[in-house]
């Protein structure tokens, strides 16, 4: 149910500068999704009357990621002044006149916290009569965060910024979280206190905690139990420790929901991944984007995943796969690239060292070696033969392939597209098909062989050939077999 007595308020305005990135802060994924994007989705399972998310830096670029994550969010711009206080400040405006439930403010850049952290801290703040609750830590390293400063008797005092504190100051080690709860009038009269007066010229939110004890109120300051849930990515290094801390805990979450994951430090799952029971996932494989992988299905080693659908007990090394479908029972690699728009159909196979791309393979349907299949539709229980190529494109545009069902194309072809080859065909090794073939033909365009006799011990006498060829003209040939079947060359496996 809404809790309309709840306003949410996402601070992503700030530039994110220890990145050093062309990228938005906010905007670095771990998990497949943007920093901003966990702790929107973690706000949006709160079901709160009022969301507001603060924008300034790249704000566009923010206000998409906002919109695609949290549909409903109000944006609001910041102002030239800088600093987590002001960002507050200019979201409180957004907020009917009439709104005097609690504000909780959440910093952007916290993607491991979580809603059961935040439902604590709301029940902790609602049955304690204070003016602000807000979440610290104990980190191993408080280096860069804003530490707690308590009284002698233990109660919140202030918060001072690293660097604005003393040497006592930073040899605190609770730490302020960056996730705040405020009843909103006293919020509302604190932040009007709050000046740029400190080391960064910005307006602090944090000052809004020593303010409100000045004016009399109680705050209070509640110790989460691992320091990892907030976490303030502010550098690369904070940004692949968080990843890594996310992909462990969803490795040990889908391991518990029956899924094989034999090398934890070497698998990736992204947060939208979806894995089946009987899953097996070898060592160095992503399961990335929207990924979803049926029961018993198999993948890796070395394989990546992207928005890919895998079905059940289907078998997938050493592989690259994008936007792809492959189907149950189907066997994919090693060595395949699999980009988008590539169906496999049940039973299928891609095999060693062949790509595809916008190519639809029917059931049973084989493209085991050393092939290039482009804008492609294959029928069922068809074979390519080894090193095929679809010659998609003319330079200009790109044309379609149509292969029906229970063909068999020689080893070394090339599809000249647009063209089509009908059902139960055959073609012959190293045929150029520039022209549909018909159902049931068998299609050749390599020129005849012929064999120049006795070429070597003339033309290459004394040669190691030479005798070769001289030893075995002396014991009677074998007559070579010529046969439709040896003449089309198919490789069948
Ligand atoms: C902030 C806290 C610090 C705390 C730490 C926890 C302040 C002054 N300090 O420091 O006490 O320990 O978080 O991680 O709040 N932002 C705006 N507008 C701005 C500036 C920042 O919206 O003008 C946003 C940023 O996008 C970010 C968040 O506020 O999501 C925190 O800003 P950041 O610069 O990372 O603050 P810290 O220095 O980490
Ligand atoms: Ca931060």
């Amino acid at each position: 149910m809404t809790d309309d007595r709840l306003a949410i308020i996402i601070l992503a305005a700030g530039q994110g500068t220890r990145m050093k990135s062309a990228l938005p802060k906010l905007l670095h994924p771990l998990g497949g999704v943007p920093i901003v994007g966990h702790v929107l989705a973690t706000a949006r399972s709160l079901d709160a009357g009022h969301v507001i998310a603060v924008v300034r830096h790249e704000r566009d670029r923010l206000v998409e990621a906002i919109e695609s994550e949290l549909p409903g969010a109000t944006i609001v711009d910041q102002d030239e002044v800088p600093g987590t206080g002001r960002a507050v400040e200019q979201a409180l405006l957004a907020l009917p006149d009439d709104f005097d439930g609690d504000v909780l403010v959440v910093n952007g850049d916290v993607p491991l916290l979580n809603a059961a952290t935040l439902t604590t801290l709301i029940e902790r703040h609602r049955n304690h009569d204070v003016a602000a609750t807000i979440l610290s830590a104990m980190p191993d390293d408080a280096t860069g965060y804003g530490r707690i400063i308590r009284t002698e008797a233990g109660a919140l005092d202030y918060i001072v910024e690293q660097k604005d504190a003393t040497d006592a100051e930073r040899a605190v080690n609770e730490i302020n979280a960056g996730v705040y709860l405020f009843g909103v009038s006293q919020l509302r009269d604190a932040l009007a206190e709050v000046t740029t007066d400190n080391a960064q010229g910005e307006k602090y939110l944090t000052d809004v905690i020593g303010l409100l004890r000045r004016a009399g109120s109680e705050v209070s300051a509640l110790p989460v139990s691992d320091s990892w849930l907030v976490e303030g990515i502010n550098d690369r290094a904070q940004l692949s420790a968080a990843a890594a801390k996310l992909n462990a805990l969803l490795v040990r979450a889908w391991q518990l929901a029956g899924v094989t994951v034999q090398d934890p430090a070497t698998t990736w799952i992204d947060i939208k991944a979806r894995l089946h029971a009987d899953v097996t996932l070898l060592p160095g494989t992503q399961i990335l984007g929207a990924t979803v992988v049926e029961s018993g299905a198999t993948i890796g080693p070395d394989t990546t995943l992207i928005d890919t659908e895998v079905g059940a007990g289907a078998r997938v090394r050493r592989t690259d796969a994008t936007l792809s479908v492959i189907g149950a029972g189907a066997e994919v690699g090693p060595f395949a690239y699999l980009r988008p728009g590539t169906v496999l159909g049940e039973r299928g196979k891609i095999g060693t060292f062949v790509e595809t791309k916008n190519a639809q393979i029917g059931e049973g349907s084989k493209v085991p070696h050393l092939s290039y299949i482009g804008d492609t539709e294959i029928g069922v229980e068809s074979n390519v033969g080894a090193g095929t190529i679809t010659s998609n494109y003319d330079g200009v545009h790109k044309h379609r392939t149509t292969i029906g069902s229970h063909v068999r194309t020689g080893a070394h072809n090339t599809l000249v597209a647009p063209v089509s080859v009908g059902d139960g065909a055959y073609s012959g090794a190293g045929t150029v098909i520039r022209k549909d073939v018909p159902a049931g033909a068998l299609a050749l365009t390599v020129a005849q062989q012929r064999n120049v006799e006795g070429w070597v011990e003339q033309k290459r006498p004394g040669t190691a050939a030479a005798t070769a060829a001289s030893a075995a003209s002396a014991t009677p040939a074998v007559d070579a077999v010529s046969d439709d079947a040896a003449a089309a060359g198919n490789v069948d496996s």
